[in-house]
């Protein structure tokens, strides 16, 4: 298998490896760097566990390989942790028991930590809500859907409604 070197900014901090081409961004955060709260469920795209903010955007760490983050900066749920205590998003989550098994948990936080930079006051009818769907399947209204079973939770509701007034 082929070898590329790449540079990554993750959380700030300078990274250089020379990895597999085809090593997913996501395995290169767990397994080169340790950074374990990237998680894989679908491998996929489609539940958005593994969602990382690559140069700001959210990202589907399964689907990117780690060579094509090469030069970009990476932010992961570690990235968006204080050293002390959570986040006002973390602590949002807790307060509302937004957290089931908490697995999906990082690719939420990641994604609403992007939705919410890009609209100050989001709303259930805003499209930005609806593009960050496959990552929060409770803000979705598509309750049959199988992506979680965070979307049948009561408590997921009364998540969404507060955090952004939190945030
Ligand atoms: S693991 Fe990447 S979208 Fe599901």
């Amino acid at each position: 298998m082929s070898k590329q070197a790449t540079r990554v900014t993750v959380n700030g901090k300078p990274h250089a490896r020379v990895v597999d081409a085809r090593l997913t961004l996501a395995d290169f955060l767990r397994h080169e760097l340790g950074l374990t709260g990237t998680h894989l469920g679908c491998e996929h795209g489609v539940c958005g566990a593994c969602t990382v903010l690559v140069d700001g955007r959210s990202t589907r760490a399964c689907l990117m390989f780690a060579v094509q983050a090469n030069g970009c900066e990476v932010t992961t749920v570690e990235g968006l942790t204080p050293d002390s205590g959570l986040s006002v998003l973390q602590q949002a989550f807790v307060d509302n028991h937004g957290l089931q098994c908490g697995f999906c948990t990082p690719g939420m936080l990641v994604t609403l930590t992007e939705l919410l930079r890009d609209n100050a006051d989001p709303s259930e009818r805003s499209p930005a809500i609806f593009a960050a769907a496959p990552a929060m399947p409770a803000l979705s209204r598509r309750r049959s859907t199988p992506r979680s079973a965070c979307a049948t939770d009561p408590g997921a509701e009364r998540w969404a409604q507060n955090i952004s007034a939190r945030a």
